[in-house]
């Protein structure tokens, strides 16, 4: 069925190709990645690029190495971190969940989307990216890149905004049970390194045998742009 097709393809591809990223497990890896880096990484990587990020992440857990830290560090010193990244509410909130979560959950991130969603910052899309990639929960991750690679699969006719209900949809049907971390950071790799917006690597895509636009030879053409 779909979701096996999807899923097993996508994460054989992944255990091959996936990005050594510092806030991932060591590939191979049967641990599961630090609770702390995934949510520092996620909250950096809203609106801004894995290249820009990684600099930032290295400074930032090398001064801070743990939420403990992080939660005990002055403000003013963790803002001047930060410069540079931009959004500043997010570095304000940064400070404000570390203590949360030292002070309310002795130390230990939640790990459900429903706790993670109660601390300052963590929207929807950060608590499914944290409850799956850190504690492998079966949860539906959908940032932008995710929105591409699934309007294209499903060949999805409504244009953006209006889609985004059919597109969860559709990536919680193609969501696996077991790794759906892994599964979430692939989708996220593909859709940054062969399902780009413009010229998308079809022929080397995984998933090319699950996919209608592929199917349909115009990949290009999703996700559709509402008429102006
Ligand atoms: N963008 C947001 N989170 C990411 C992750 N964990 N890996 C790659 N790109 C991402």
């Amino acid at each position: 069925n779909l979701r096996q097709n999807v899923a097993a393809l996508l994460l054989a591809h992944y255990d091959r190709h996936a990005r050594s990223l510092p806030w991932r497990a060591p590939p191979g890896s049967r641990n599961l990645p630090d609770p702390y880096r995934v949510w520092l990484s996620e909250i950096m990587l809203q609106q801004t690029t894995v290249a820009a990020v990684i600099p930032y992440f290295d400074k930032f857990t090398t001064r801070w190495p743990t939420v403990a830290a992080l939660a005990a560090a002055d403000e003013a010193e963790v803002m001047a971190a930060w410069a540079g990244l931009g959004y500043y509410a997010r570095a304000r909130n940064l400070i404000a969940c570390a203590r949360a979560v030292t002070q309310d959950h002795e130390g230990r991130f939640p790990d459900t989307e429903e706790g993670l969603r109660a601390l300052p910052g963590i929207g929807a899309y950060t608590a499914a990216a944290i409850a799956a990639i850190a504690f492998q929960r079966r949860a539906v991750v959908v940032d932008a890149n995710v929105e591409r690679v699934v309007s294209r699969l499903f060949a999805l006719e409504t244009p953006l905004p209006a889609s985004r209900p059919l597109i969860r949809e559709a990536a919680d049907a193609i969501t696996p049970q077991a790794r759906a971390g892994d599964f979430a950071q692939a989708m996220m790799d593909l859709g940054s390194s062969l399902c780009v917006p413009r010229n998308p690597q079809c022929l080397l895509c995984p998933l090319r045998s699950c996919c209608a636009a592929h199917r349909e030879g115009r990949a290009e053409a999703y996700p559709v742009k509402a008429p102006k």
